[in-house]
């Protein structure tokens, strides 16, 4: 028997000093081998992260995060109040009845994490009895127990919530689109005679259309092209701007914030198209100057908007009686042989159609505010669409403003600096967006919160046209400009 130290009793009787001795060696040689497994692992990690992000994530990141979701999700739903129970909240103490948190509760199931190139996405089964606004409410911890960027919780399917996660901010890199893909590119949607199919990807697909070498005057329009790409979403999807599914929009930005920009982007994407532009500017003509060439009328102060809102309420009696005629619900279930163009009136400044300063403005303000109120509520069904901007959107504007920011369905916030504006942006249709409204980064230029059909909100950013790209796109399309009777084109 090998000698051991005197006085030691050791705990593994078989382990002797002389053979850790010779085991030692071997130890070190296996720690070694280890460390510098560890080391090689997280230099190739950092190597792989930087040469190929999007497999790092697949590879690495997304296992990693999935292992974090799992172990992190029991402490995540106990103290952010996400249990359920399957016994009673209530129960007899003597002659009372209590009522209380069980303390046994249930999880719910957190499910179908899949990778996806800007993050993951994920479903929550809600057990019998939850609602899913604590899960709304939830995203914040649920991004910082993640450690993610954001995660966005989308409750409108019955009985689960979805979970859309993203690693970084998309947003935050500038898009400069190249230019030659506002200059050249398929036929749009009028040419090919696409009909409207509802599907996203064909709007997707005739929105980002936009050739120089267009349709020709005369050419029918058709649904599809009502949809204008003008960015990018954080989901990584294509921001499209559809006039079909959102018949009015509302565009909200503190000066600087990226509004014209984001009209110039529509703007080039429409001009390409069989479509009528015109435009209200009381700026004095000077934010849609750039698109004069392409517009079928522009009004450069209050009292030219009046004349040019109430021509087009007459064009819209004008086309209601013919739908009539013809036992059409809107322009475009009549014949394309009678169909009128779609026209599409861009507003920048709406607080300037509003603000008065003595008696004479009043009456003016008032004709012009009620025919544009009037548009917003014709104009949907017979091919009129309104793009309304400012910088300022509040009730001091008047009653009046309450009433037309109803009709505008599709809303989009660009950063404001006053919470009343964000407010009557997104707040009555989307109160949770109204945070993620207030935290945009006034240095990223462009970032929007925009109403997405299939997804109630999301963020977007716009991408910049430079000035010669827009001014190529209006000048090619320039031809196109439709005659709208009673209104005269603005002098070249
Ligand atoms: N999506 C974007 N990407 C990069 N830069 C942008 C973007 N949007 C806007 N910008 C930058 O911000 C500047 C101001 O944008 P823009 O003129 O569109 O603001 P605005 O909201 O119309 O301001 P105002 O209310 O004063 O008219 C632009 O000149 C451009 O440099
Ligand atoms: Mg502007």
């Amino acid at each position: 028997m090998t000698p051991g130290i005197p006085g030691f009793t050791p705990r593994f009787p078989g382990v002797t000093l002389e053979r850790l001795q010779a085991w030692l060696p071997t130890i070190i040689t296996a720690v070694l081998a280890v460390v510098a497994a560890l080391v090689l692992l997280a230099v190739m990690s950092r190597l792989l992260h930087r040469l190929a992000p999007r497999v790092h994530w697949y590879v690495v990141g997304f296992p990693l995060m999935r292992i974090r979701m799992r172990l992190s999700w029991r402490h995540l739903c106990l103290n952010a109040d996400l249990t359920g129970t399957d016994r009673p909240t209530t129960g007899q103490l003597g002659p009372l009845v209590v009522k209380g948190r069980p303390i046994m509760p249930v999880l719910p199931l957190l499910t179908r994490i899949r990778p996806r190139t800007f993050g993951a996405t994920a479903v929550i089964l809600l057990h019998p009895g939850q609602i899913p606004e604590p899960f709304v409410n939830a995203a914040e911890a649920m991004s910082h127990a993640w450690r993610v960027h954001a995660v966005r919780v989308d409750p409108r399917q019955r009985g689960r919530v979805r979970l859309t996660i993203l690693t970084a901010d998309p947003l935050t890199t500038n898009h400069r689109d190249d230019p030659a893909d506002w200059a050249t590119g398929p036929t749009p949607a009028s040419a090919a005679g696409t009909p409207h199919s509802g599907r996203e990807a064909a709007i997707e697909e005739a929105a980002s259309t936009a050739p120089t070498v267009v349709t020709g005057a005369g050419t029918t329009a058709v649904p599809g092209d009502l949809a204008a790409n003008v960015g990018h979403r954080e989901d990584g999807r294509p921001w499209v701007i559809d006039l079909v599914t959102f018949p009015h929009w509302l565009i909200t930005g503190a000066t600087q914030s990226g509004k014209s920009t984001l009209i110039n982007a529509a703007v080039a994407r429409w001009a390409t198209r069989p479509i009528a532009l015109v435009g209200i500017d009381c700026k004095g003509g000077m934010e849609l100057a750039p698109h004069a060439p392409r517009l079928s009328a522009l009004a450069t102060d209050r009292a030219e908007a009046a004349d040019v809102l109430a021509q087009l309420v007459t064009e819209t009696q004008q086309r209601m009686r013919l739908c009539r005629q013809h036992g059409a619900r809107n322009i475009w279930q009549l014949p394309p042989a009678l169909r009128p163009v779609p026209v599409i009136v861009v507003v920048d400044e709406l607080a300037e159609l509003y603000l008065v300063a003595s008696r004479a403005d009043k009456d003016e303000a008032l004709r012009a505010t009620t025919n544009l109120l009037r548009l917003a509520q014709l104009g949907a069904a017979l091919g009129v669409h309104l793009v309304v901007a400012g910088q300022r959107v509040g009730s001091d504007l008047g009653p009046g403003v309450t009433a037309l920011r109803a009709q505008l369905a599709g809303r989009i916030c660009l950063r404001v600096n006053d919470e009343e504006t964000v407010d009557m942006t997104l707040g009555d249709l989307y109160p949770d967006a109204v945070e993620a409204a207030q935290q945009i980064d006034p240095a990223a230029k462009g970032i929007a919160v925009t109403t997405a059909s299939e997804a109630g909100w999301i963020r977007a950013r716009s991408v910049y046209l430079p000035p010669e790209t827009l001014d190529t796109v209006i000048n090619a399309t320039a031809h196109l400009a439709p005659r709208l009777s009673g209104l005269t084109p603005p002098n070249p």
